[in-house]
């Protein structure tokens, strides 16, 4: 199904090549293959890593104007996933985000977007100029998570905002829940729009059927991939996968080249090229063992009392079209304890770290790296703190109903660059805030800097605060001050 031959590793090759060679590097890095680094560091890594921390010359190629074995490496990657071009990120998907969005939309222009964006979309909106129009996206109260926005809330929002210059979706959450994508795909191109995606928590999808769809698969225009989150690469390797037509390629490349540094680390954009080799030519089997494993610790954790592990169950639920089996999302609510003091307990105590942990749940990322061995020793440390907590404590409050979504006064942008006050925030009534306040759980906005603040928001920061949930976005860490925009 690839028309390129998917066990090449162009990047690594060159790499190795220049290793060969034994060249005299008259180059940066000053350290020169490590041997004018201090051995505190070197010792510890070793030198491998360090005869391979080179810059741009022919041999290596270059990020910015790539034409030998980085511009391979790229078509590689976009033949693997089934895109025209992909874009290497050495900024993470924080970056390669931030360049999707300057590259389908200015200064003005309307951007639909879900309310629940991390902040690289708002770093991205920020950059443009552009105006945001926030999707609600949908709410588990029981599990105390945001899902993602339905086809009809997409559909709505384009009928409102028909003059909406594109679309972006997050496929999946973090949590590993996806939309019916496909369907929001040939909804936003009814529009004649691109549809982009943050595909942060994506990158395998294309690999295994068991998966949800990848953004790539259902037709999006371009999608922005941490490869270093899911699959092999290192950390803040990412993908940019673009389809031609609706989105202008050397546009990207112009934005990429804007956004990222001159001097892109070759062991990062190597590991990135050996992963993507990895996934295309293995993917599969790998991915097939990820789900087994994490399905079968899914189904002991959910024999545990007080703790309860999602699975396709969930699905049909609105927002909750498919799911990635890899996340093992674990419910403490019915322990008493909180997922921050769960995550803090497995850490201090087991020595066992989480991917994230919010008032009711913690998330452990499965991948094809874990062993049953590691996965029986997560267990069985729920297991005992099960033993120690359950039916001890009393149950945590349940998630409030969102209010609505504040007027905007001014874009994210304005918001940004304005000139700022303190202010009690009980006294900020009809003011611009200039900060986020975000409900936790389950991690949405209630106002975003360029929004005004009305009675309801008040009311449902103190109902937050009564029932013990969170509340955080200012400065101020117990929410009494916001900061607002001078007018
Ligand atoms: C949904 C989502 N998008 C984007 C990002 C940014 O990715 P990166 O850390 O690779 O910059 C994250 C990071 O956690 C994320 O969760």
């Amino acid at each position: 199904m690839y028309k390129m031959d998917q066990t090449k590793t162009p990047i690594f090759d060159a790499l190795m090549e220049y290793v060969k060679r034994d060249t005299i590097p008259f180059h940066v890095p000053g350290h020169k293959k490590g041997d004018g680094m201090d051995n505190k560091f070197k010792e510890f890594v070793g030198t491998n890593i360090l005869s391979i921390d080179v810059t741009v010359f022919k041999l290596v190629d270059s990020l910015h104007h790539p034409k030998g074995p980085i511009k391979e490496a790229m078509m590689l990657a976009a033949d693997a996933y089934g895109s025209d071009m992909a874009f290497i990120s050495i900024h993470g998907t924080s970056g390669a985000i931030q360049a999707m969005i300057m590259s389908v939309v200015g200064e003005g222009d309307k951007i639909i977007i879900p309310r629940n964006v991390h902040k690289s979309v708002t770093a991205g909106i920020i950059l443009s100029g552009a105006v945001p129009v926030y999707m609600q996206p949908e709410v588990d109260k029981n599990l105390g998570i945001a899902h993602n926005v339905t086809p009809e809330t997409v559909e709505k929002t384009l009928r409102e905002n028909p003059d909406a210059k594109a679309v972006l979706i997050i496929n999946p959450t973090y949590y590993g829940v996806a939309t019916d994508i496909k369907k929001i795909a040939d909804i936003v191109h009814s529009y004649d729009i691109p549809l982009i995606v943050d595909e942060a928590h994506g990158p395998h999808c294309s690999f295994n059927e068991k998966l949800p769809m990848s953004a790539m698969q259902a037709g999006a225009d371009i999608c922005a991939q941490s490869t270093h989150k899911i699959i092999g690469a290192m950390t803040q390797a990412s993908f940019l996968q673009v389809r031609a037509g609706r989105v202008d390629i050397n546009r990207v490349q112009q934005i990429m080249n804007l956004l990222q540094t001159t001097s892109p680390s070759y062991p990062l954009m190597a590991s990135l090229d050996v992963a993507r080799m990895q996934i295309a030519t293995k993917g599969r089997e790998l991915l097939d063992k990820a789900i087994e494993l994490a399905t079968y610790a899914r189904r002991e954790i959910n024999k545990i009392p007080g703790l309860y592990c999602f699975g396709e169950e969930i699905l049909g639920q609105p927002g909750a079209f498919s799911f990635d089996p890899t996340k093992i999302t674990v419910n403490c609510k019915g322990l008493g304890l909180t997922g921050y003091e769960l995550d803090q307990i497995l850490a201090d105590e087991y020595h066992i770290q989480m991917e994230l942990s919010d008032l009711y749940n913690i998330l452990a990322v499965g991948s094809f790296g874990d062993t049953k061995e590691k996965m029986d020793k997560f267990i069985s440390a729920l297991k005992e703190i099960s033993d120690r907590y359950y039916g001890t404590r009393p149950a945590i409050g349940n998630v409030l109903d969102l209010p609505g979504i504040p007027k905007r006064a001014v874009t994210p942008r304005q918001a940004f660059n304005g000139k700022k006050r303190c202010v009690p925030l009980k006294e900020s009534v009809g003011l611009v805030s200039a900060e986020f306040l975000l409900a936790y759980p389950p991690g949405i906005p209630i106002v975003c800097p360029g929004e005004i603040i009305n009675e309801e928001v008040i009311d449902y920061v103190q109902a937050l605060k009564d029932a013990n949930l969170y509340v955080q976005g200012t400065e101020d860490p117990n929410v009494e001050y916001i900061k607002v925009l001078e007018m």
